[in-house]
């Protein structure tokens, strides 16, 4: 008899953990809330320990290569007058044992959704069911309640649901509150042949050539990256919040942006790093209230666990969320791996494994979060025009992760 499972969401860290998940004939089901699963725009960057779980250990590099990925090979820090401050050269396979890669979103969703469901796989398919939002969980005895009135049991429920999570709610037996950090994101993709043809910005940056560009000045920044073999350019514009809904219960935190708002909050910046937000569309441009989550005291009840943005949702300044899910998710697979050899599937010994991966995982993912936050501060002084700032705080902050195995023998090893 293999474990049931269910898993609440079907974003990156929900198709992650089935993926880690997926073995012999257990039956996994993914429930999605909304009716088609697929992820919007943006680039994603992953860790070198992440992009080594998926690339490596799931097999999935060729097919995420056939997609465009692309190798980060070197992340740039420019200031107001355009000068380059920092470069840190990201060749990291020596060092880490993989690269820091970028995917389209939709790209890395997709083969991630591949690699749960299809027969191609070892063990059993995860089921996806999407239009099945999840309205409450009773931790103890394993079921979800579906808001057409549906209930389904499982022996383990992983709340994979992301910062708005139910199933921390029903965890925590109350609700934790994910909190404006001040910060609101622009976000906008273009074709990189319009880019190319703007020399200003072409001697200064390759749009096609895998690399991160940062622009700062004071509390705004520009955060620029390729995907899809360079074909298309994504830019994610960091500005302090201003007429955003404060309302911490209003579930609406997106709205349109305003292309000349935007154009006029990034007035002081080199014209050459103005040149991609000119040429966004101004009809796809969105603005994103940036939240996140104090930690919490625990991400586990009885049968239940959290995993991914519903445990620790943190500010994207580290590109780390979804690699942290992504290591939340081999976690998972790891600590399950031999369940049905050694034990039962009663409530007690589901819960001691979901205490060792809660243990094991939760100061690394709470540290990130953190620094996630320290390093959304202003990296310049008002008036100053330089960056001053730890190219350390961006950059290798704990890429020595070898899964959650190692890690677990590492704190054995220091305690
Ligand atoms: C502007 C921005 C830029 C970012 N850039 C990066 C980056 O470069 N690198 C990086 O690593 N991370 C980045 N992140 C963070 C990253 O996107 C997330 O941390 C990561 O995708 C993990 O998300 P998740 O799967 O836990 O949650 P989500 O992606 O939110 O997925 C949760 C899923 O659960 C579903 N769901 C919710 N409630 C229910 C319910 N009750 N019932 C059923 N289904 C439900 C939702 O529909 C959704 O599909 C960025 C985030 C933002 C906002
Ligand atoms: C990206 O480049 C690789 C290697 O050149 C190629 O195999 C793949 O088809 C390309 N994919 C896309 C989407 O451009
Ligand atoms: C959320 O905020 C938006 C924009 O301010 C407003 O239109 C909407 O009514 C609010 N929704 C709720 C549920 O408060
Ligand atoms: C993680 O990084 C911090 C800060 O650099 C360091 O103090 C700590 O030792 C690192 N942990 C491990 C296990 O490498
Ligand atoms: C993470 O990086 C370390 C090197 O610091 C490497 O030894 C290890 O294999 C990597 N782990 C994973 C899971 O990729």
């Amino acid at each position: 008899m293999g474990l049931k499972i269910i898993i609440v969401g079907g974003g990156i860290a929900g198709l992650a953990a089935a993926i880690a998940l997926r073995k012999g004939d257990r039956e996994i089901t993914i429930l999605e809330q909304s009716s088609i699963s697929q992820e919007i725009g943006a680039t994603i960057s992953l860790q070198p320990n992440a992009s080594k779980i998926v690339e490596g250990q799931w097999g999935l590099a060729s097919t995420l290569r056939d997609r465009g990925s692309m190798v980060d090979g070197a992340f740039e820090v420019y200031n107001l007058d355009g000068e380059m401050q920092i470069r840190i050269p990201l060749q990291t396979t020596d060092k880490y044992g993989a690269e820091r890669m970028m995917y389209h979103r939709a790209d890395l969703h997709q083969t991630l959704k591949e690699r749960a469901t299809s027969e191609k796989f070892p063990g059993r398919p995860a089921t996806l069911k999407t239009s099945s939002r999840v309205s409450t969980c009773d931790c103890d005895s394993g079921t979800v309640q579906l808001v057409n009135g549906e209930v389904l049991s499982a022996d383990l429920i992983v709340g994979a649901d992301g910062i708005k999570s139910v199933i921390r709610r029903c965890v925590l037996g109350e609700e934790a509150i994910a909190r404006p950090t001040g910060l609101s994101a622009y976000r906008m993709m273009i074709p990189t042949d319009n880019l190319l043809k703007e020399t200003d910005f072409t001697k200064v940056i390759d749009p096609r050539k895998g690399c991160t560009t940062m622009v700062i000045g004071r509390d705004r920044r520009l955060i620029m990256g390729p995907a899809r073999n360079g074909s298309i350019y994504s830019i994610v514009a960091l500005v302090p919040d201003e007429n955003m809904n404060e309302d911490s219960a209003n579930t609406s935190w997106t709205t349109e942006g305003n292309h000349d708002k935007m154009m006029n909050t990034f007035a002081d910046f080199p014209s050459w790093a103005r040149k991609p937000l000119q040429l966004a569309m101004a009809s796809e441009l969105g603005l994103w209230q940036l939240r996140d989550l104090d930690p919490l005291p625990t991400w586990y009840s009885g049968r239940a666990i959290l995993i991914g943005d519903a445990a620790h949702a943190m500010l994207p300044t580290q590109g780390q969320g979804a690699s942290q899910s992504i290591e939340d998710a081999e976690a998972l697979g790891a600590f399950f791996n031999a369940f049905e050899e050694s034990s039962d599937m009663s409530l007690s010994s589901i819960a001691d494994v979901n205490n060792a991966i809660f243990k094991c995982r939760y100061d690394r993912a709470t540290t990130i979060q953190a620094y996630s936050r320290q390093a959304a501060k202003p990296a310049t002084e008002p008036g100053d025009r330089k960056v001053n700032m730890n190219p350390a705080e961006f950059m290798d902050y704990n890429c020595s992760y070898s899964g959650a195995i190692d890690w677990k023998r590492r704190q054995e090893a220091v305690a």
